[in-house]
């Protein structure tokens, strides 16, 4: 479990791991605003470097466009920053922090918030190993004492002994006092839950896989824990300690107080997509199992999830309501940002009863409508999408005019 840490000499410089993967652009059009195309041919396992892969999170985009976003419009001076917010899983932090550059995330659950603050930070590696050690010694010594949850939805997913093994280490690090250790091995733990479920791993929404090989939990934890440690060294080695990356929890309709100080020079905004999926169901089984730390984490501030962004299905009224939701969290983020600053939205085309919703250009003309001019527009194309489990309406674009675009729309205000 003590391996030693792997040093960055690995890679051939220290730019060269998050700058090697960035887009490839074409010039669609050089006169004002421009138009481009940024082709994104890798794979997930290339854009996972360092702490990317922490936590896979169904919603993420690229590493390389929040990469190639801040290496456009990195911020003039130090007092200056970047803020995400719909900051998901924490893209936008690890890429600002890499580049030394300080950012601000904001999401509304509670879990994405400690995922990205997982991702984005120096964590002593050391005190994780040992945490771990603690955990295991007391797993043994404790798991006949606990039960499976008997309930339908466990014993759908979950072999007994699995859900009596999640059981344990869960309220082991339920019963940790809170602190970055804490934040990380939760962060592990929910990261393996799908593993060691009864469904399929690659898949967004859970299903059944009947042919799945049982995982020992422990050792499936153990492991992540490792890796994820691995990856955190490279990290460590990586960044400076001192770049600000701190996720907070709240409702981007409602922006904190504290970035009301036109230091903001870049937002960098990726809404769930319209019509792309229901999130409920395809974090179910983690939710199950991550439930009881709401309270600990959101300081019993539930009530602030009645205000996430609903995008699916496209019905009517649920459409309006997104293109509602937009108009109002861009107006916040104009109110905080001085002329002169940049709003880069990450959106994509849907389709409805196979009818196109041109979500692209409905969101600049609501983002002009508040007072941020367009400044360029860029479409991507990310090849990973089009396999056995992209979506029917998902947005990708690839070349012709018909197809649903997936737009980095930047503003300036
Ligand atoms: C598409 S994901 C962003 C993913 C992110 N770019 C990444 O790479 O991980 C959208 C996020 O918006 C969050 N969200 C939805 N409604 C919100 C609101 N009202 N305020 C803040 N965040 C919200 C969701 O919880 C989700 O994590």
């Amino acid at each position: 479990m003590n391996e030693a840490a792997p040093t960055l000499e690995l890679f051939d410089d220290r730019e060269y791991v998050y700058k090697k993967f960035l887009p490839k652009i074409n010039h669609i059009k050089t006169d004002f605003p421009p138009i481009n195309e940024w082709d994104i041919p890798s794979t997930i396992k290339d854009l996972s470097y360092l702490t990317h892969s922490d936590y896979r999170y169904y919603g993420k985009f690229p590493s390389v466009v929040a990469g190639q976003l801040l290496e456009q419009y990195k911020p003039p001076t130090s007092k200056h920053y970047v803020l995400d917010n719909f900051c998901g899983s924490g893209t936008t932090l690890v890429e600002a922090k890499l580049r030394g550059i300080d950012s601000y995330g904001l999401d509304i659950s509670w879990l994405s918030m400690i995922a990205s603050n997982v991702k984005a930070n120096v964590i002593s590696t050391s005190e994780v190993r040992t945490c771990l050690s603690d955990l295991i010694s007391w797993f043994e010594n404790n798991k006949e004492l606990y039960t499976a949850p008997d309930d339908n939805f466990v014993q759908k997913w979950f072999s007994n002994e699995a859900a009596r093994d999640l059981k344990v280490i869960q309220t082991f690090i339920f019963n940790l006092p809170s602190s970055d250790v804490k934040d990380f091995l939760l962060v592990a733990y929910i990261g393996i839950v799908r593993r060691v479920s009864k469904a399929y791993d690659g898949e967004v929404r859970p299903h059944i896989n009947k042919d799945k090989k049982q995982r020992e939990v422990i050792s499936a934890f153990s492991k992540k824990v490792s890796d994820m440690c691995v990856d955190h060294d490279l990290f460590n080695q990586s960044v400076n300690k001192e770049t600000k990356a701190e996720a907070v929890l709240g409702d981007n309709l409602n922006l904190p107080e504290r970035f009301n100080d036109k230091h903001c020079h870049l937002v960098i905004s990726h809404p769930p997509y319209l019509n792309s999926f229901n999130y409920a169901p395809v974090f179910s089984l983690e939710f199950y199992w991550g439930d009881v730390f709401e309270e600990q984490y959101s300081q019993g501030n539930k009530k602030v999830y009645k205000q996430e962004m609903k995008a699916h299905p496209a019905n009517e009224s649920i459409t309006e309501k997104y293109f509602n939701h937009l108009k109002k969290c861009y107006e916040e983020t104009y109110k905080i940002q001085e002329k002169g600053a940049y709003l880069a939205v990450v959106i994509g085309d849907c389709t409805r009863k196979g009818e196109l919703i041109p979500v692209v250009d409905k969101t600049i003309e609501i983002v002009e409508s508040i007072g941020y001019s367009l400044h360029e527009l860029n479409y991507r194309t990310t090849h990973y999408g089009l396999g056995k489990y992209a979506y029917k309406h998902r947005a990708d674009y690839h070349g012709a005019h018909e197809e649903k675009r997936d737009g980095i729309i930047v503003f300036k205000k």
